[in-house]
């Protein structure tokens, strides 16, 4: 059940903002059949980061994490956006300015259609070239099991962010932008326990931005939260945003 109170709480705050961040997480994905990475049912119960998500595991045993990647991939192909992705690109269109940015590697947001999006951690649809770096979309397409650059011949990657990888300059500096910038921030299905983008929300408590949190549990965002809603975000947020409807717009 959505607390009707707190749900009103959080329209009266996000609805006089005129400049909102949504910054979300695996969670938002759940109720589209895309695994989380915590909790019992996690990816990182399954397998071990270590062993498939770091750049020397890459280095060791290509076949296996391409083995990993690939399987992940191939899900993509058969997920579609949720009402929470769906209502966040609603968000979009309502706020004068709206910055989604996203520790999903799905590409769902996108698809939802959503423009104005920050993938911090890359995107499981494109490819790198490990030679010459260049970067291709194979978002649908089946890949080999050592999948070759079709300019150089050399090693691809997928082009996700591993642990102990580096963010993506330019995308974490727009987010970084964006946090500094905002009134609000509407944090979504992410246990924000990863860094650097769970600081994000540190950064916009200290500013004294408005922070709503929308997940089935508390996290480490709860405590810096306005207004902490609970439950699915594909429930949640399509009631945040009929409430949202009643409050008149500057
Ligand atoms: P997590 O798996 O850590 O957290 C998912 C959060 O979503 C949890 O707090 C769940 O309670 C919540 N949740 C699950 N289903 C939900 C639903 N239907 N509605 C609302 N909330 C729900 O995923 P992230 O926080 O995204 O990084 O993980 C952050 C990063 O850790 C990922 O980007 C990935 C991972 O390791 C890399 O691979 C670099």
């Amino acid at each position: 059940m959505i607390d009707e109170s707190q749900l009103r709480r959080a329209a009266a705050l996000l609805g006089r903002v005129t400049n909102l961040v949504a910054f979300t997480g695996a969670g938002v994905s759940a109720e589209s059949g895309v695994p989380t990475f915590r909790g019992a049912e996690g990816v990182w119960k399954e397998f071990r980061a270590e062993e498939v998500a770091t750049p020397e595991a890459f280095g060791r045993d290509p076949k296996l994490v391409w083995e990993f990647y690939n399987h992940r991939r191939n899900r993509l192909a058969e997920v579609q956006p949720n009402p929470a992705h769906r209502v966040l690109a609603d968000f979009e269109r309502r706020f004068p300015r709206f910055t989604l940015v996203t520790q999903n590697i799905d590409g769902l947001h996108a698809l939802a259609g959503s423009r104005n999006v920050l993938e911090l951690h890359g995107n499981l649809g494109r490819v790198r070239c490990t030679g010459c770096g260049r970067v291709f979309d194979k978002r649908g397409e089946r890949l080999g099991e050592l999948p070759a650059c079709e300019a150089c011949g050399a090693l691809l990657r997928p082009d996700v962010v591993w642990f102990g990888e580096l963010l993506p300059q330019d995308v974490w500096s727009a987010s970084l932008a964006a946090v500094e910038e905002c009134e609000a921030i509407l944090v979504v299905g992410t246990s924000a326990v990863v860094y650097p983008a769970a600081g994000l929300v540190e950064v916009a408590s200290r500013r004294g931005a408005t922070i709503v949190v929308v997940n089935l549990e508390p996290t480490a965002a709860s405590e810096l939260a306005d207004v902490s809603l609970h439950g699915k975000a594909g429930e949640v947020l399509p009631a945040l945003w009929e409430e949202l409807k009643l409050i008149a717009t500057p």
